[in-house]
């Protein structure tokens, strides 16, 4: 009962159609509730208790700093039932391209088989729930089995499931502790032309049942039609307005595809889920997105992160602005690349862990929020890790030792901790997409994930804490994570031939002797700390070792995370880390203070007072003092959001010179030139081609604003239009588009 109110009695919440069956059983769960909190809990206060949680509950969907999460395709992993399967050419189990009828009734067996929980895993990126196009690709003969070919955002795929079971998987989960997080990809619906050729489904969409759009027959403009004319991703702007292979483009500034957009994901918020991956962020714009995302944290604020598909080591700037400014965080592509370069691939890359080390480095510069960003080894668009390590298993359980103690969200591709590799015939999609295998929980791999999961959970340095290298060659990656007190030292060699002697390591670790957290499974033993000097270890081929200091009560409060990254006055966010105490203290955003809704030692939720916007910093208090780092960037809105399509006519520039906006919001840089929104985009056919420069913007809803165009040279000089600002009132809701000649 008591996990009945924990867990499921907060996440009904957000399912309104069913809070009124469930009032009356809410209502006895909660008595049941305080009698046994009374019993269990003698010493504190039962509404404490309940408001407050820790910042490891399953509650706490805004962030998933403490969790580890696994992707699972759907239609690969447990056909739970085979009543469901879909009948005709789709279908071919035999067929690694057809749908194989793997649902939700089976993810909710292995939820209720624990065979989850047993490893430790506390979140589930599941394939996208809505209901796609019937649809066989004529170039290469694939079904929608993966659900990326949306033709219903609203209605559930029938192949997976009820609408009830995907509520019971939801509902299972969370009784679990577990979180649920949906692929969704607002970019497109299916295939409309190939080859020149119209094809049978056209790219449909339906609302709920109801007819929208096709895409060759589109009065209303629903989506993007640039795809005539050319399909290039040689800039980002063609990646954003060109098709991607072929699939009818979703034109999100169009006011009825922004709103069905926003009113469909709140189908599943309220269904319950945590958390949102969304596919394909490359090909939108950053402005409709932010839009979208703000929309999406006023409801419910889940944690969301996007796929910006990179396959380097190397910074990607476009990609990290979008990190830094769309609200939500990304799959880290350049740590996978980096770590399958270091580990799988290490015989043909030349890639060290020296060079690991410093594409880490790199990237925390790179990044405002790195410990957000969510790794991965593999997943279900390229090659398996097992087949890159050459089937090496220690290969693999190396990587997941590395992989599940640095900064970032883990993520693991399901099959992985089985030591599947990609299925005979061929390396990638559809062969790393083969049913799963087994579910041993007896392999090393498993046995990896279940000892270093749960301290994601406890110590805080791997959730929150910066990183450290202590001692590093080319073999030999030793690092420490910290936050406060709490320490995370992982000892990791790759070399599978030659040990080495680990001589003049230091660590934070206070004065003590500590186990190996792995328990010995990759031959690691114990160290002795002195005066932050470690005994002599050493650390044999193939070995790694996790030692770990968790503080108990960090006195002065330290802040971890604050989620979600991007608010307004108004909302609530949670703000995660350790010292915070039992009593409520304040948390001040800039020069306001903030209204305190709940409060524990590791998990405050706060709204954000009014009087603030752009980029604050967050510091709490509590008896003890303040936080001695403020929490620095917290971007806070002016407001509701809407997408404007800003354009201009007639600005004629030297070559290597763009053209920006700023204005008068801190969505448009407060005037402040080095924050001007672009460079703008002039390429588009149907949008906009130089001389006219466009570009689609989140700005405050219903607001007046102004705004000027600027010059900026490649030498950073910057040339601004003459005359009086451009004065726009931006719409209440959805989006807007204003065009202006170059003054
Ligand atoms: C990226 C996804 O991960 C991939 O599997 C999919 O085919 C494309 N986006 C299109 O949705
Ligand atoms: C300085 C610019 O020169 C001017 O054109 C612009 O209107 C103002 N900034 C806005 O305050
Ligand atoms: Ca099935």
């Amino acid at each position: 009962i008591r996990d009945c109110l924990l867990s499921r009695g907060l996440g009904d919440v957000y399912k309104r159609q069913r809070v009124l069956n469930s009032v009356l059983v809410v209502i006895i769960a909660f008595l049941f509730g305080l009698i046994s909190l009374f019993a269990l809990l003698p010493k504190t206060n039962v509404f404490a208790q309940a408001d407050s949680g820790s910042d490891a509950d399953v509650g706490n969907y805004s962030s998933m700093s403490t969790d580890v999460i696994y992707q699972i395709v759907t239609d690969r992993f447990v056909d739970g039932d085979p009543s469901n399967n879909p009948t005709g050419e789709i279908y071919d189990k035999n067929n690694l391209r057809k749908y194989h009828g793997g649902d939700w009734a089976g993810i909710t067996q292995k939820l209720n088989e624990n065979y989850f929980t047993n490893m430790g895993v506390t979140a589930l990126w599941i394939s996208s729930p809505v209901q796609n196009s019937d649809y066989i690709d004529p170039s290469n003969g694939c079904a929608p089995y993966h659900g990326y070919w949306g033709r219903d955002f609203f209605t559930p795929n029938q192949y997976f499931g009820t609408m009830e079971e995907f509520e019971e998987l939801v509902d299972t989960a969370h009784a679990k502790g577990i979180k649920v997080i949906i692929d969704f990809a607002p970019n497109h619906t299916s295939f409309a032309v190939y080859d020149g050729v119209i094809q049978p489904n056209d790219g449909v969409l339906y609302r709920d049942g109801e007819y929208v759009s096709t895409y060759s027959n589109d009065p209303n403009g629903i989506f993007n039609h640039v795809s005539d004319q050319w399909a290039e991703f040689d800039t980002w702007e063609h990646t954003v307005y060109a098709p991607l292979f072929g699939l009818a483009d979703l034109n999100q500034q169009n006011a009825t595809t922004d709103q069905y957009l926003k009113d469909a994901i709140k189908v599943w918020l309220d269904a319950g889920v945590d958390g949102i991956r969304v596919d394909a962020v490359k090909h939108m714009s950053l402005g409709w997105q932010k839009n979208w995302v703000s929309d999406i944290y006023d409801y419910k604020p889940v944690f969301i992160f996007g796929e910006w598909s990179h396959s380097a080591t190397t910074s990607e700037p476009n990609m990290e602005n979008f990190a830094n400014e769309s609200g939500m965080s990304l799959l880290d592509f350049r740590y996978n690349t980096a770590i399958r370069s270091a580990l799988a691939n290490a015989m043909t890359s030349g890639y060290t862990m020296v060079d690991f080390h410093n594409t880490m480095m790199a990237m925390e510069q790179d990044y405002d929020f790195i410990n957000d960003q969510v790794t991965f080894l593999d997943n279900h668009d390229q090659s398996r890790f097992m087949t890159e390590a050459g089937y090496n298993e220690l290969t693999l359980d190396i990587a997941f030792t590395l992989q599940m103690t640095s900064r970032g969200i883990p993520c693991i591709y399901y099959g992985t901790e089985q030591y599947m590799a990609d299925a005979a015939g061929g390396k990638s999609d559809p062969y790393n997409r083969a049913d799963m295998t087994g579910f041993d929980q007896s392999t090393r791999a498993y046995q990896i994930i279940s000892k270093l999961a749960p301290l994601r959970k406890t110590n805080p340095a791997l959730a929150y804490g910066s990183t450290q290298q202590r001692w590093l060659n080319n073999d030999v990656y030793v690092f420490e994570r910290v936050f406060g007190d709490s320490v995370v030292m992982t000892a990791i060699n790759r070399n599978q031939s030659s040990g080495y002697q680990l001589e003049n390591l230091m660590s934070s670790l206070p004065n003590g002797t500590y186990y190996d957290v792995l328990g010995n499974l990759l031959g690691g033993g114990n160290i002795t700390v002195t005066n932050g000097s470690v005994s002599d270890y050493y650390l044999g081929a193939g070995q790694c070792a996790v030692w770990q200091y968790t503080a108990d009560d960090e006195g002065t409060p330290i802040i971890g995370n604050i989620n979600p990254k991007m608010s307004k006055p108004g909302n609530t966010v949670t703000i995660t880390g350790r010292g915070f105490g039992d009593t409520t203290g304040s948390v001040a955003f800039g020069t306001a203070n903030a209204q305190i809704v709940s409060w524990s030692d590791s998990m405050i939720k706060a709204i954000v007072p009014g009087g603030v916007a752009g980029e604050v910093d967050v510091v709490v208090t509590n008896a003890n003092g303040t936080s001695s780092e403020a929490f620095a960037g917290f971007d806070v809105l002016s407001g509701a959001q809407v997408s404007v399509r800003f354009k201009v006519n007639n600005a004629t520039t030297d070559y290597g010179t763009n053209v920006y906006i700023v204005g008068s919001v801190p969505e448009l840089g407060s005037w402040d030139t080095t924050k001007a929104i672009g460079p703008l985009f002039n390429d588009t056919p149907t949008i906009g081609v130089y001389p006219t420069w466009f570009y689609d913007i989140s700005v405050p809803a219903n607001t007046q604003i102004e705004y000027k165009f600027i010059k900026i040279d490649g030498a950073g000089n910057v040339v601004w239009e003459s005359g009086m600002n451009h004065v726009y009132t931006t719409p209440a809701s959805n989006t807007g588009e204003v065009t202006v000649n170059w003054q």
